[in-house]
């Protein structure tokens, strides 16, 4: 594929928010600027593109110095995000009023070309990388910036909005240490991290949890309640444990809410019924907090910040050096790029035998298993 010289490029923020979403667009759209070049903003998602007819002010907005002057420290996204709007698999109403999941990447690759955009910066999760991945394929120039709080894209160290989600739960349980040991209770707290653990295992070891529960070490509850009785046994009347939203007891099934069309699975639940079988077989007070959404918002670190201000500026540098399909990674010390085809082929979940999972249990935390 031959590479073209850029004056105008575009940015879209898909899937969930993460805090420092702002400061990767203010990074691209300074850097771009430098080197003379046009900066657009797709809004929500691909939405602007696909469905321009919803956007009064615009589908797709210009971006100049001065639009993203004083956003590195807010959380969300200037363009809006969605999870509903995958171009790949677009809820397209049929006929017969039913609902259907169609491609629409082709299309969205013609409105592309049609605005006059020379190339793609896509900043997301799994789901917006991999978007990226089959524009690329379809003629494109992406390059990917890995979001998510998640942490479970592969191919880099971290990802942004992690840190400050670890850093907010981590707050939370120093926070809820207090109440559970004046009221010698259970306190069960839930957080996202969909499939991957990262979010629990970390918020947890540094918030000082007894039990975690994370989706890649199915859990006995039997256990976790024998080691809540050992504690009360030992005088530790209280035990804080941290759910990871995508844990699941061994031989049993995830706590799904729902899957709605266009959409990925929604998790959620598991808190409740971990506070509900506890209670049951211990006798004490359990009760359950799910962070949720309140782990997505707010100001990002200064690690979150600094590292997305990297990653964008590496982004326009990539863009700059004739890369394609690729997506700028963290491999400390250092920003490389890695084939957005290999960042998305699979998951990173919480190796096992890492040394935070063996620090975990030297430190005697409970697993459940
Ligand atoms: O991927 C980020 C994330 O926050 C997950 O941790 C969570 O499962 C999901 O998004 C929630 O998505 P929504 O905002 O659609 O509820």
């Amino acid at each position: 594929m031959s590479i073209g010289r850029i004056s105008r490029i575009a940015i879209s923020t898909g899937g969930g928010d993460a805090p420092g979403l702002n400061a990767v667009i203010r990074a691209i759209v300074l850097a771009a600027c430098q080197r003379g070049w046009e900066c657009h903003g797709i809004r929500d998602g691909y939405n602007g593109l696909m469905m321009p007819e919803q956007f009064p002010n615009g589908g797709v907005i210009p971006l100049t110095r001065e639009s993203v002057a004083g956003i590195t420290h807010l959380g969300g996204t200037i363009l809006g995000t969605t999870n509903r709007g995958n171009p790949a698999k677009f809820p397209t109403p049929q006929a017969d009023g039913s609902i259907l999941e169609v491609d629409r990447t082709g299309e969205l690759v013609e409105r592309f070309n049609d605005a006059g955009l020379d190339a793609l910066i896509t900043i997301g999760g799994d789901g917006s990388l991999s978007i990226g991945y089959q524009l690329a394929c379809k003629g494109l120039r992406v390059v990917g910036v890995p979001k998510t709080i998640d942490n479970d894209l592969d191919r880099t160290f971290m990802t942004f909005g992690f840190d400050t989600a670890v850093s907010f739960a981590t707050e939370c349980l120093d926070r809820l240490h207090t109440t559970a040991t004046s009221h010698r209770r259970v306190m069960v707290v839930e957080v996202m991290g969909r499939y991957a653990g990262w979010i629990a295992l970390h918020a947890g070891i540094a918030g000082n949890a007894d039990v975690i529960l994370i989706p890649e070490v199915p859990f006995d509850i039997e256990k976790v309640a024998e080691y809540v009785n050992e504690r009360e046994r030992k005088g530790r009347r209280y035990t804080i444990v941290v759910v990871a939203e995508g844990a699941r007891p061994a031989g049993g099934e995830r706590a799904v809410l729902g899957k709605a069309i266009g959409q990925a699975e929604k998790l959620g639940g598991i808190g409740d019924i971990v506070a509900h079988e506890l209670e049951a077989r211990t006798g004490k007070e359990a009760r359950t907090v799910v962070l949720g959404h309140l782990l997505r918002g707010g100001s990002p670190t200064s690690f979150d910040r600094l590292m997305a201000l990297r990653f964008g500026a590496a982004a326009v540098r990539a863009l700059d050096e004739g890369q394609n399909s690729v997506m700028v990674a963290l491999q400390p010390p250092v920003v490389r790029y890695e084939p957005l085809k290999e960042a998305v082929r699979r998951m990173k979940t919480v190796p096992l035998d890492c040394d935070t999972m063996d620090t975990a249990r030297d430190l005697g935390i409970c697993f459940g298993d």
